[in-house]
Protein backbone atom coordinates (compact mmCIF):
# COMPACT_ATOMS: atom_id res chain seq x y z
CA UNK A 1 0.00 0.00 0.00
CA UNK A 2 1.29 3.56 -0.71
CA UNK A 3 -0.22 5.60 1.70
CA UNK A 4 1.35 6.68 4.96
CA UNK A 5 -1.61 8.65 6.64
CA UNK A 6 -5.24 7.52 5.97
CA UNK A 7 -7.61 10.85 6.13
CA UNK A 8 -9.87 10.67 3.37
CA UNK A 9 -10.61 7.65 0.50
CA UNK A 10 -8.81 9.65 -1.78
CA UNK A 11 -5.71 8.76 -0.05
CA UNK A 12 -5.95 5.00 -0.85
CA UNK A 13 -5.93 3.86 -4.98
CA UNK A 14 -8.03 1.51 -6.38
CA UNK A 15 -5.06 -0.87 -5.58
CA UNK A 16 -4.56 0.02 -2.08
CA UNK A 17 -8.50 -0.36 -1.99
CA UNK A 18 -8.03 -3.94 -3.20
CA UNK A 19 -5.08 -4.77 -1.37
CA UNK A 20 -7.02 -3.88 1.74
CA UNK A 21 -9.77 -5.69 0.94
CA UNK A 22 -8.29 -9.04 0.00
CA UNK A 23 -6.65 -9.17 3.22
CA UNK A 24 -9.49 -8.74 5.33
CA UNK A 25 -11.17 -11.48 3.32
CA UNK A 26 -8.43 -13.78 5.46
CA UNK A 27 -8.76 -11.68 8.25
CA UNK A 28 -12.29 -12.21 8.49
CA UNK A 29 -12.23 -16.00 7.71
CA UNK A 30 -9.06 -15.95 10.65
CA UNK A 31 -11.51 -14.21 12.61
CA UNK A 32 -14.47 -16.78 12.17
CA UNK A 33 -11.58 -19.52 13.35
CA UNK A 34 -11.83 -21.16 9.54
CA UNK A 35 -8.77 -20.45 8.94
CA UNK A 36 -6.24 -22.65 11.05
CA UNK A 37 -2.93 -20.12 10.37
CA UNK A 38 -2.50 -17.65 12.07
CA UNK A 39 -0.31 -14.36 11.36
CA UNK A 40 1.38 -12.04 13.59
CA UNK A 41 3.13 -8.93 12.88
CA UNK A 42 6.19 -8.20 14.74
CA UNK A 43 5.11 -6.29 17.42
CA UNK A 44 4.40 -2.69 16.76
CA UNK A 45 2.41 0.39 18.96
CA UNK A 46 -0.94 1.55 18.56
CA UNK A 47 -1.97 4.77 20.28
CA UNK A 48 -5.86 4.80 19.43
CA UNK A 49 -6.48 8.70 20.82
CA UNK A 50 -10.02 9.63 21.11
CA UNK A 51 -11.13 13.25 21.39
CA UNK A 52 -14.79 12.44 20.74
CA UNK A 53 -17.37 10.00 22.41
CA UNK A 54 -16.93 6.12 20.15
CA UNK A 55 -18.10 2.64 21.43
CA UNK A 56 -18.06 0.33 18.36
CA UNK A 57 -15.20 2.41 16.54
CA UNK A 58 -13.21 2.35 19.48
CA UNK A 59 -13.62 -1.03 20.25
CA UNK A 60 -13.21 -2.56 16.59
CA UNK A 61 -9.79 -0.64 16.10
CA UNK A 62 -8.66 -1.84 19.74
CA UNK A 63 -9.77 -5.48 19.17
CA UNK A 64 -8.24 -4.95 15.69
CA UNK A 65 -4.55 -4.30 17.22
CA UNK A 66 -4.61 -6.68 19.79
CA UNK A 67 -5.60 -9.45 17.18
CA UNK A 68 -2.79 -8.69 15.17
CA UNK A 69 -0.65 -8.62 18.34
CA UNK A 70 0.20 -4.97 18.51
CA UNK A 71 0.83 -2.62 22.01
CA UNK A 72 -2.84 -0.99 22.28
CA UNK A 73 -2.85 2.39 24.27
CA UNK A 74 -6.53 3.61 24.44
CA UNK A 75 -6.62 7.61 25.67
CA UNK A 76 -9.57 8.96 25.79
CA UNK A 77 -10.20 12.82 26.09
CA UNK A 78 -13.07 13.85 26.76
CA UNK A 79 -13.98 16.88 24.47
CA UNK A 80 -14.78 19.54 26.87
CA UNK A 81 -11.71 19.15 28.21
CA UNK A 82 -9.36 20.28 25.36
CA UNK A 83 -9.58 23.40 23.19
CA UNK A 84 -8.41 23.04 19.46
CA UNK A 85 -5.10 24.73 17.76
CA UNK A 86 -2.43 24.43 19.78
CA UNK A 87 -3.69 22.04 22.27
CA UNK A 88 -3.73 19.48 19.68
CA UNK A 89 -0.22 20.36 18.72
CA UNK A 90 0.91 19.83 21.87
CA UNK A 91 -0.97 16.88 22.29
CA UNK A 92 0.20 15.36 19.09
CA UNK A 93 4.12 16.21 20.07
CA UNK A 94 3.63 14.19 23.37
CA UNK A 95 1.77 11.13 21.72
CA UNK A 96 4.78 11.68 18.89
CA UNK A 97 7.71 11.10 22.02
CA UNK A 98 5.99 7.83 22.77
CA UNK A 99 6.95 6.59 19.50
CA UNK A 100 3.94 4.59 18.18
CA UNK A 101 3.89 3.14 15.05
CA UNK A 102 0.05 4.02 14.50
CA UNK A 103 -1.87 6.77 15.54
CA UNK A 104 -5.61 6.17 15.21
CA UNK A 105 -7.25 9.37 15.88
CA UNK A 106 -11.10 11.09 16.04
CA UNK A 107 -11.81 14.49 16.95
CA UNK A 108 -15.53 16.55 16.54
CA UNK A 109 -12.68 18.89 14.15
CA UNK A 110 -13.23 18.72 10.82
CA UNK A 111 -8.86 18.52 9.65
CA UNK A 112 -7.38 17.74 13.21
CA UNK A 113 -6.69 13.65 11.79
CA UNK A 114 -4.91 15.89 8.86
CA UNK A 115 -2.85 18.44 11.34
CA UNK A 116 -1.66 15.65 13.72
CA UNK A 117 -0.44 13.69 10.60
CA UNK A 118 1.34 16.73 10.05
CA UNK A 119 3.43 16.92 13.43
CA UNK A 120 3.89 13.15 13.74
CA UNK A 121 5.94 10.68 12.47
CA UNK A 122 4.32 7.50 12.35
CA UNK A 123 0.78 6.80 10.21
CA UNK A 124 -2.57 8.49 11.00
CA UNK A 125 -5.33 6.89 10.92
CA UNK A 126 -8.15 8.74 11.15
CA UNK A 127 -11.07 7.27 13.07
CA UNK A 128 -13.62 10.60 12.51
CA UNK A 129 -12.68 13.89 12.44
CA UNK A 130 -16.19 16.50 12.51
CA UNK A 131 -18.31 16.24 9.81
CA UNK A 132 -15.26 15.53 7.22
CA UNK A 133 -14.93 11.44 6.75
CA UNK A 134 -14.44 8.31 8.74
CA UNK A 135 -12.62 6.15 5.59
CA UNK A 136 -12.65 2.67 7.54
CA UNK A 137 -16.28 3.01 8.39
CA UNK A 138 -16.76 3.56 4.60
CA UNK A 139 -14.05 0.58 3.71
CA UNK A 140 -16.08 -1.49 6.00
CA UNK A 141 -19.88 -0.77 4.37
CA UNK A 142 -18.47 -1.31 0.95
CA UNK A 143 -16.71 -4.65 2.17
CA UNK A 144 -20.03 -5.56 3.57
CA UNK A 145 -21.80 -4.50 0.07
CA UNK A 146 -19.74 -6.43 -1.92
CA UNK A 147 -20.08 -9.09 0.26
CA UNK A 148 -23.88 -9.20 -0.12
CA UNK A 149 -24.08 -8.03 -3.59
CA UNK A 150 -21.03 -10.34 -5.08
CA UNK A 151 -20.21 -7.13 -7.04
CA UNK A 152 -18.70 -3.81 -6.41
CA UNK A 153 -19.79 -1.77 -9.43
CA UNK A 154 -22.61 -0.66 -11.08
CA UNK A 155 -25.37 -0.79 -7.60
CA UNK A 156 -27.63 1.68 -7.28
CA UNK A 157 -27.00 3.19 -3.25
CA UNK A 158 -29.01 5.54 -1.36
CA UNK A 159 -28.28 7.25 1.74
CA UNK A 160 -30.51 8.34 3.80
CA UNK A 161 -30.72 11.43 6.56
CA UNK A 162 -28.45 13.71 8.38
CA UNK A 163 -26.28 14.01 4.83
CA UNK A 164 -25.09 17.38 5.82
CA UNK A 165 -23.33 16.48 9.40
CA UNK A 166 -22.01 12.94 7.92
CA UNK A 167 -18.65 11.72 7.79
CA UNK A 168 -19.37 8.25 7.33
CA UNK A 169 -22.08 9.69 4.16
CA UNK A 170 -18.53 12.06 2.77
CA UNK A 171 -16.75 8.77 3.07
CA UNK A 172 -19.10 6.92 1.00
CA UNK A 173 -19.91 8.72 -1.67
CA UNK A 174 -15.81 9.17 -2.28
CA UNK A 175 -15.09 5.21 -2.11
CA UNK A 176 -18.32 4.09 -3.81
CA UNK A 177 -18.07 6.45 -6.43
CA UNK A 178 -14.57 5.23 -7.28
CA UNK A 179 -15.84 2.37 -7.99
CA UNK A 180 -18.62 3.53 -10.63
CA UNK A 181 -21.89 2.95 -8.52
CA UNK A 182 -24.96 5.09 -8.64
CA UNK A 183 -24.88 7.01 -5.35
CA UNK A 184 -28.29 9.23 -4.33
CA UNK A 185 -28.62 11.34 -0.88
CA UNK A 186 -32.32 11.50 0.49
CA UNK A 187 -33.00 14.00 3.22
CA UNK A 188 -34.52 17.49 4.49
CA UNK A 189 -33.21 20.02 2.25
CA UNK A 190 -31.90 21.91 5.36
CA UNK A 191 -29.68 18.36 5.93
CA UNK A 192 -28.66 18.05 2.39
CA UNK A 193 -26.47 21.07 1.47
CA UNK A 194 -26.26 22.04 -2.15
CA UNK A 195 -22.67 21.31 -2.26
CA UNK A 196 -24.03 17.76 -2.73
CA UNK A 197 -26.07 18.72 -6.08
CA UNK A 198 -23.01 21.06 -7.14
CA UNK A 199 -21.05 18.06 -7.24
CA UNK A 200 -23.19 16.04 -9.79
CA UNK A 201 -24.40 13.99 -7.60
CA UNK A 202 -28.40 13.11 -7.22
CA UNK A 203 -30.36 14.35 -4.07
CA UNK A 204 -34.55 13.63 -3.14
CA UNK A 205 -36.20 15.24 -0.60
CA UNK A 206 -38.89 12.68 -0.69
CA UNK A 207 -37.68 9.26 0.81
CA UNK A 208 -40.24 7.28 -1.36
CA UNK A 209 -38.33 8.85 -4.86
CA UNK A 210 -35.14 8.31 -3.72
CA UNK A 211 -35.18 4.14 -2.19
CA UNK A 212 -37.34 3.21 -5.55
CA UNK A 213 -35.14 0.74 -7.34
CA UNK A 214 -31.95 0.73 -4.59
CA UNK A 215 -29.66 -1.71 -4.10
CA UNK A 216 -28.64 -0.47 -0.94
CA UNK A 217 -29.77 1.61 1.71
CA UNK A 218 -27.60 3.29 4.24
CA UNK A 219 -29.66 4.98 7.06
CA UNK A 220 -27.98 7.71 8.64
CA UNK A 221 -28.61 8.88 12.64
CA UNK A 222 -29.47 12.73 13.16
CA UNK A 223 -26.19 13.97 14.14
CA UNK A 224 -27.76 16.18 16.81
CA UNK A 225 -24.57 17.00 18.51
CA UNK A 226 -23.24 18.80 15.08
CA UNK A 227 -26.62 20.81 14.69
CA UNK A 228 -27.18 24.43 15.88
CA UNK A 229 -30.69 25.24 16.31
CA UNK A 230 -33.58 23.07 15.58
CA UNK A 231 -33.16 21.20 12.20
CA UNK A 232 -36.20 18.62 12.89
CA UNK A 233 -40.01 19.88 13.17
CA UNK A 234 -40.60 16.16 15.71
CA UNK A 235 -38.87 12.63 15.63
CA UNK A 236 -42.20 11.77 14.56
CA UNK A 237 -42.48 13.65 11.47
CA UNK A 238 -39.01 13.10 10.55
CA UNK A 239 -40.00 9.15 10.92
CA UNK A 240 -43.05 9.60 8.49
CA UNK A 241 -40.83 11.52 5.81
CA UNK A 242 -37.56 10.05 6.46
CA UNK A 243 -37.35 6.67 8.55
CA UNK A 244 -36.69 3.54 7.18
CA UNK A 245 -40.18 1.14 7.90
CA UNK A 246 -41.81 -1.42 5.55
CA UNK A 247 -43.97 0.49 3.25
CA UNK A 248 -40.54 2.21 2.09
CA UNK A 249 -38.62 -0.36 1.96
CA UNK A 250 -40.79 -2.04 -0.20
CA UNK A 251 -40.01 0.57 -3.24
CA UNK A 252 -36.38 -0.76 -3.52
CA UNK A 253 -35.02 -4.15 -5.17
CA UNK A 254 -36.90 -7.09 -3.62
CA UNK A 255 -33.00 -8.66 -2.21
CA UNK A 256 -32.35 -4.86 -1.43
CA UNK A 257 -29.80 -4.92 1.49
CA UNK A 258 -30.18 -2.24 4.83
CA UNK A 259 -27.47 -0.98 6.12
CA UNK A 260 -26.54 1.54 9.66
CA UNK A 261 -23.26 2.73 11.14
CA UNK A 262 -24.78 2.93 14.58
CA UNK A 263 -25.28 4.51 16.61
CA UNK A 264 -29.00 3.51 15.59
CA UNK A 265 -32.20 5.24 16.66
CA UNK A 266 -34.69 2.94 16.50
CA UNK A 267 -38.27 4.59 15.52
CA UNK A 268 -36.07 7.94 14.37
CA UNK A 269 -34.46 6.80 11.24
CA UNK A 270 -34.99 3.44 11.22
CA UNK A 271 -38.29 1.07 12.40
CA UNK A 272 -36.56 -1.70 14.83
CA UNK A 273 -38.40 -4.42 12.87
CA UNK A 274 -36.37 -3.76 10.16
CA UNK A 275 -33.22 -3.37 11.67
CA UNK A 276 -33.39 -7.20 13.24
CA UNK A 277 -34.41 -8.32 9.96
CA UNK A 278 -31.90 -10.56 9.10
CA UNK A 279 -32.62 -10.96 5.25
CA UNK A 280 -32.67 -7.47 5.08
CA UNK A 281 -30.74 -5.95 7.77
CA UNK A 282 -26.89 -6.42 7.19
CA UNK A 283 -25.57 -4.78 10.45
CA UNK A 284 -24.51 -6.69 12.81
CA UNK A 285 -22.51 -7.87 9.33
CA UNK A 286 -20.99 -4.38 9.09
CA UNK A 287 -19.75 -4.39 12.64
CA UNK A 288 -17.99 -7.88 12.42
CA UNK A 289 -16.57 -7.14 8.93
CA UNK A 290 -15.06 -3.80 10.57
CA UNK A 291 -12.80 -5.76 13.00
CA UNK A 292 -11.28 -8.06 9.56
CA UNK A 293 -11.07 -4.44 7.62
CA UNK A 294 -9.66 -2.57 10.36
CA UNK A 295 -6.80 -5.68 10.88
CA UNK A 296 -6.23 -5.31 7.78
CA UNK A 297 -5.53 -1.25 7.12
CA UNK A 298 -3.58 -1.74 10.55
CA UNK A 299 -1.41 -4.65 9.25
CA UNK A 300 -0.46 -2.44 5.47
CA UNK A 301 0.32 0.55 7.53
CA UNK A 302 2.39 -1.37 9.97
CA UNK A 303 4.11 -3.20 7.29
CA UNK A 304 4.82 -0.57 5.12
CA UNK A 305 7.15 1.10 7.71
CA UNK A 306 9.30 -2.18 6.84
C1 LIG B 1 -20.57 7.15 13.07
C2 LIG B 1 -19.58 8.22 13.48
O1 LIG B 1 -19.17 8.28 14.63
O2 LIG B 1 -19.25 8.97 12.60
N1 LIG B 1 -20.55 6.00 13.84
C3 LIG B 1 -19.53 5.11 13.75
O3 LIG B 1 -18.38 5.44 13.65
N2 LIG B 1 -19.86 3.80 13.77
C4 LIG B 1 -21.91 7.66 12.81
C5 LIG B 1 -22.65 8.38 13.91
O4 LIG B 1 -22.08 8.80 14.91
O5 LIG B 1 -23.86 8.56 13.72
Amino acid sequence: MQAKHIIQIDDLSRNDIEEIFSLAEYYLQLNKNEVVQKYRLDSFTQINVFFENSTRTLASFELAGKKLGGIVQDIQIATSSIQKGETLIDTALTLNAMRPDLLVVRHSSSGAANLLSEKVKCSVLNAGDGSHEHPTQALLDFLTIKHRKKKKEGLIIAICGDISHSRVARSNIALLSKFNNQVRLIGPSNLLSASFREMGLETYNRMEDGVRGADVIMMLRLQKERMKGGFIPSRREYFNRFGLDNQKLSLAKSDAIVMHPGPMNRGVEIDGIIADDLNRSVIQEQVEIGVALRMAVLHLLVDRKG
